[in-house]
């Protein structure tokens, strides 16, 4: 069975009730559970990590090598800032899907840069929990 990391970057966990026009209102427990039911319609072995903390994420991604086949990541605001974590996408290798609730290139300026973009393979936005989805199935089939 295909094993795939899904990580969430800093302030997903609020999710429901942080700028809800943005993100919407539905929780960050309700994404969870989304993106496992949709695993085990596809068929796949899921795992999802949530931190506020960038090191915490490089350390997660680190230690997905040789146990994942695939990455899903939200890296929120650090998508914008780490060169860090996309050093440490590169360093595991591992097909990447890079996913966002919303719309990146259609809010303010500083959203239109992504590091993690340098590497993904694909990258969703403006999707909301839909984008998860699409990101798992996009995994499963290639
Ligand atoms: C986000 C978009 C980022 O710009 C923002 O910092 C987030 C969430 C999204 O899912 O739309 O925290 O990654």
């Amino acid at each position: 069975m295909k094993k795939i990391l899904v990580i969430n970057g800093p302030n997903l966990n609020m999710l429901g009730f942080r700028e809800p026009a943005i993100y919407g209102d539905k929780s960050y427990n309700a994404l969870v559970d989304q993106i496992v039911g949709e695993a085990s319609r596809l068929g796949v072995s899921v795992e999802v990590f949530q931190s506020n903390h960038e090191g915490e994420i490089i350390d997660r991604i680190q230690q997905a090598y040789g146990h994942y086949e695939g990455i899903v990541i939200n890296p929120a605001a650090y998508t914008h800032t780490s060169v860090a974590i996309l050093d440490a996408l590169k360093g595991v290798g591992l097909p990447t899907v890079e996913v966002h609730l919303s719309d990146i290139n259609s809010r303010e300026d500083f959203r239109k840069f992504s590091y993690v973009s340098l590497y993904a393979e694909k990258t969703i936005c403006g999707k909301g929990f839909g984008g998860y989805i699409e990101a798992l199935e996009y995994l499963c089939r290639r």
